[in-house]
């Protein structure tokens, strides 16, 4: 199943579960399992691991095999060669955060939906016609905020996103409310701190927190 549209709604039926889709940064793959079932306890089931470390990918295969309840994706993805890593790995969405036109080629090729990264209208509108209606908006608030996202929702209303970066517990609420975002993006509920202590009850904490956002 490699269709745009069928993707899509698997993307959008991804980004729908909650009103936050954690962003983690893992350096120790055994801390997977127990983060993913606190995120999943705290009532966040998409959890996005980013390729950023070498412990990514095994951090995946782990939450993929052994999660009940998690839907885990790849984030950073920049090449074709990521993007079916991560898929082999057990990935079910990938994250970008920009695009390129060797990646959309083999996204096109892959059956992982992708949600790309843009910030601005010009590369929404390139995706659009690619048949891209849920989109990444990076980095949020360094791009403009719910401001800049929510001056799009007129001229582009086909699109809903899913902003991400520098969005915190406390400015979440401002792009949740923006007629064009179905959840935001963010690193703040698996802190390097946390998750080096094996606070699970802390992460669970924190999800329970961004799961009453809405
Ligand atoms: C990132 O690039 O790490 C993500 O966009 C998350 O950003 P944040 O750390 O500002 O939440």
């Amino acid at each position: 199943m490699s269709n745009i549209e069928s993707k899509q709604q698997q993307v959008e039926a991804t980004l729908r579960l909650a009103p936050v889709v954690p962003v983690v940064i893992i350096d120790d793959a055994k801390a997977a399992v127990p983060m993913a079932r606190a995120l999943v306890a705290g009532g966040i089931p998409a959890i996005e691991v980013t390729l950023r470390t070498p412990a990514a990918l095994d951090a995946i295969r782990a939450i993929a095999a052994e999660v009940e309840g998690a839907v885990v994706g790849v984030g950073t993805v920049l090449t074709a060669k990521d993007l079916h890593a991560a898929q082999q790995a057990g990935a079910r969405f990938a994250v970008s955060p920009g695009i390129s036109p060797n990646l959309l080629a083999a996204a096109d090729d892959s059956s992982l939906p992708l949600l790309p990264g843009v910030a601005t209208a010009s590369e929404a509108m390139s995706l659009l016609e690619r048949g891209y209606r849920h989109l990444k908006f990076f980095p949020a608030v360094p791009a403009g905020g719910y401001k800049l996202l929510g001056a799009w929702a007129s001229p582009l209303p086909q699109i809903r996103f899913c902003p991400t970066g520098g969005i915190s517990l406390a400015s979440a609420p401002e792009f949740l409310s923006l007629p064009n975002v179905l959840c935001v993006g963010g690193s703040w509920l698996t802190p390097a701190n946390m998750l080096k202590a094996g606070d699970w009850a802390g992460i669970e904490a924190l999800a329970r927190e961004a799961k009453a956002l809405r």
